[in-house]
């Protein structure tokens, strides 16, 4: 099931289940507030229109109402994706759980393990403390073992997912020179900011332009220093708006703790993801790109050293509404139910 099935992240939920040879859909679910009776789902997300053919999916399957948790029961539903806002979810999962399904959470609702951190980052008292120690962040190359047993899944923020597949196998294995500090500069396609309209992300203040915002304040900031354990002070992520719907360039800047070369650092970075069949490492000489990302489920990375073997800067590509949202959550979905970990994603 989905709930948030009108928002961006809930139309590329919709998306990849529909191809999901191991996946139907049960429920699709919104806020209600625009519409207090069930209507087809192509309303919202006119992709979503289905074949002409008689006989066609489900009333269930293409028709979307107001959320409602009663009507979200363990006969007919194994996992609920929440593509809702951080509130809404936080709201929701206790008593999803409490009913005996699994949850993936797409929000940052249980992403950070201090619920002291939210009134900070996300300006709201967290009271699902239970649920939060019990949540698996959901980045399936770190944590594949215990995602695959866990009932709640957090799943990553799009931003987050690009700096820490960037910086991981540094950090890991004692490569970052942590006195020196870590730069991350990146850059997204709007649709990361969802589909709610504002004046900010209107088309003539987007259009032709490039932004910085949130420095020192975005909400992604805090997963990445818990992933990577990093200290906040040593770390600075400046987020970027570019005039394009979908993908994000992450340009890392790092000093290393030892002098090395391309050679050991594209053998360090190959064999950490040796096992992770959405991560492509590039060969030397070559950067990851938004355009060869978007549209997929994919996360791209690329590195070059400068001449003294010291300085690093990792790029790190993907399409946020993808990698960054629903592909990694349906990642998730492959792990906790036993199915392939790409399936319906390449
Ligand atoms: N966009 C991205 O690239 C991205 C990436 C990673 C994570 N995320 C996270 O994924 C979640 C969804 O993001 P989005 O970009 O898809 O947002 P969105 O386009 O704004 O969609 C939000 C969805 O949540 C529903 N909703 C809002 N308030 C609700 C309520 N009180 N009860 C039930 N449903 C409610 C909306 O329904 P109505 O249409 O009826 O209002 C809509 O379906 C957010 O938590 C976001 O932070 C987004």
């Amino acid at each position: 099931m989905v709930a948030g099935a009108t928002g961006y992240a809930g139309r590329e939920l919709i998306t990849i289940l529909r191809r999901h040879p191991g996946a139907r859909i049960a429920r699709l679910m919104s806020s209600g507030r625009s519409a207090k009776e069930p209507f087809p789902i192509e309303h919202s997300h006119a992709s979503l229109r289905g074949p002409a053919r008689r006989g066609g999916m489900e009333r269930h399957e293409t028709w979307c109402t107001p959320l409602d948790l009663d009507e979200v029961t363990p006969s007919d539903v194994d996992l609920i994706f929440l593509a809702t806002p951080h509130e809404t979810s936080e709201n929701c999962a206790a008593a999803l759980l409490d009913r005996g399904l699994r949850v993936i959470d797409l929000s940052g609702a249980f992403r950070l393990k201090d619920a002291g951190a939210y009134p900070r980052w996300y300006g709201f008292e967290h009271h699902a403390g239970k649920e939060l120690a019990e949540a698996v962040y959901g980045l399936t190359e770190l944590n594949a073992v215990a995602i695959r047993e866990a009932r709640l899944v957090a799943n990553p923020g799009c931003y987050a997912t690009s700096v820490i597949l960037a910086l991981a196998p540094l950090a890991r294995h004692g490569w970052l020179d942590r006195e020196a500090g870590v730069v991350c500069d990146s850059k997204s396609g709007v649709s990361g900011a969802g589909r709610a309209p504002s004046d900010k992300l209107h088309f003539p203040e987007v259009n032709e332009n490039c932004r910085a915002y949130g420095l020192f304040t975005h909400r992604h900031v805090p997963e990445m220093l818990q992933a990577l354990g990093l200290e906040e002070e040593g770390f600075t992520f400046t987020p970027h708006l570019l005039p394009i719907t979908r993908g994000i360039l992450s340009t890392v800047y790092v000093r290393l703790a030892r002098q090395t070369n391309l050679d050991e650092i594209a053998s360090l970075y190959r064999d950490f993801y040796a096992h992770a069949p959405l991560v492509r490492v590039y060969p030397e000489g070559s950067l990851p790109e938004i355009q060869p990302v978007a549209h997929t489920n994919y996360a791209d990375l690329g590195f070059a050293l400068d001449r003294t073997g010291r300085r690093l800067v990792v790029v790190s590509a993907l399409d946020n509404l993808g990698k960054g949202a629903a592909g990694q959550a349906v990642e998730s979905m492959n792990l906790m139910f036993g199915f392939p970990w790409e399936m319906a994603l390449v």
